[in-house]
């Protein structure tokens, strides 16, 4: 049996690209470093929960799941956003049930304890003659929230804030993009049976795959101009927008001068193009399931724009069903006993591995306790 420190220790994480391979494919495979990134790498980092519109109104909340555990976020009356453990003090059910609402207090549905939208224990039915119980101490637990954007983000443990792990870099560069102006108009979710990082894998391949496996995306990119650059804590991988042969579904939609896409360690990605956005979250189901959960906005959103904007989403459709496949294969053959990682390619691949050298800090920081 090989140990989970003995997997961890196996990734050279100070190779330069060039000399550098994947993480090995135990990491993609092995259920004791499935749990060890959910204590660390999901446990300790920023994640993105909601849309800053869902929670516009006091009394607005949006529930989640973080590493497996229960998660709210909820605008008080005081027009704060705040985020706790979505867990009962009395016998941990959890509080909100809906995915979203807006409410007067937190009222938990097993014995009806109640709580102020800033999380204050209020109504405890039933419970004098309870010795020594202090109400105060029975708050709800709070989280580590931060806004950036559209988008509200939690932490359940850690420190520093949203914008210092962001870094000033992604800031300003999402700045110049006018991400306010574009408008959420649909969620779709999709299922891939490979561990959550294949999928990370196969976006931050630096376009590598896409002539083979994304004809008509190709069609608009041009694939040797695509550019990788690598941040802090994401990398930014763009590429001129071409029109001239575009394949004429993807060209129809995919239009401006430039797509730019950003990944955020851990699992967040951004793809933007001239008056349209997607978003991606990559949650882990388990250690061969995935599930990404697609966010599309666009700069118009009336009912007239309605045909073009469903035509849009249908192109991110049918990449995201290209992908699915291959995303498969991988995980089988990360499964076979005659592999056990690969070099990363110098031109493509710095996203990959930058990928792989934070996990490797997170786990390392995580078995080290
Ligand atoms: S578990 Fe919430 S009131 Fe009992
Ligand atoms: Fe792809």
């Amino acid at each position: 049996m090989v140990s989970l420190e003995e997997i961890i220790h196996s990734y050279n994480s100070g190779a330069p690209l060039a000399e550098a391979s994947t993480i090995p494919s135990t990491w993609y495979t092995d259920e004791g470093l499935y749990q060890l990134e959910m204590q660390t790498v999901f446990a300790r980092s920023w994640q993105m929960v909601c849309r800053v519109d869902q929670v516009s109104q006091p009394g607005q909340y949006v529930t989640g799941e973080i590493a497996g555990e229960p998660i709210l976020v909820v605008r008080g009356d005081d027009d704060r956003l705040r985020g706790f453990f979505n867990v009962c003090r009395h016998h941990a059910a959890e509080i909100m049930t809906e995915p979203e609402g807006i409410v007067k207090q937190l009222r938990c549905p097993y014995h009806a304890w109640t709580y102020s939208l800033s999380g204050e224990l209020k109504g405890t039915p039933d419970f004098a003659g309870v010795c020594d119980f202090n109400r105060s101490a029975n708050s709800l637990v709070p989280l580590d929230i931060g806004v950036w954007e559209q988008w509200v983000f939690v932490r359940v443990e850690g420190s520093g804030t949203l914008a210092s792990f962001l870094g000033t870099d992604l800031v300003n560069q999402t700045r110049q993009l006018g991400l306010a102006g574009l408008h959420w108009m649909e969620r779709r979710h999709y299922s891939f049976d490979c561990n959550w990082k294949v999928f990370v894998d196969n976006y931050l391949d630096g376009g590598y795959h896409v002539p083979h496996l994304h004809k008509g995306l190709d069609s608009v990119l041009d694939y040797h101009k695509y550019m990788i650059e690598n941040g802090e804590h994401f990398c930014l991988q763009w590429s001129p927008v071409v029109s001239e042969g575009a394949e004429a579904q993807t060209g129809a939609v995919r239009r401006g001068d430039r797509a730019l896409y950003y990944w955020i360690y851990p699992n967040y990605m951004i793809n933007w193009y001239a008056g349209s956005m997607d978003t991606n979250l990559v949650i882990p189901r388990g250690v061969d399931k995935t599930e990404v959960i697609f966010d599309f906005y666009f700069q118009d959103v009336s009912a007239g724009a309605r045909e073009r904007n469903l035509a849009s989403i249908e192109v991110g459709q049918r990449i995201q069903d290209e992908d699915v496949d291959i995303c498969k294969s991988v995980q089988r053959g990360l499964r076979s006993r005659s592999y056990n990682a690969g070099r990363l390619s110098v031109r493509r691949e710095a996203g990959e591995h930058l990928f792989h050298q934070l996990l490797h800090s997170d786990l390392k920081a995580g078995i080290e306790g």
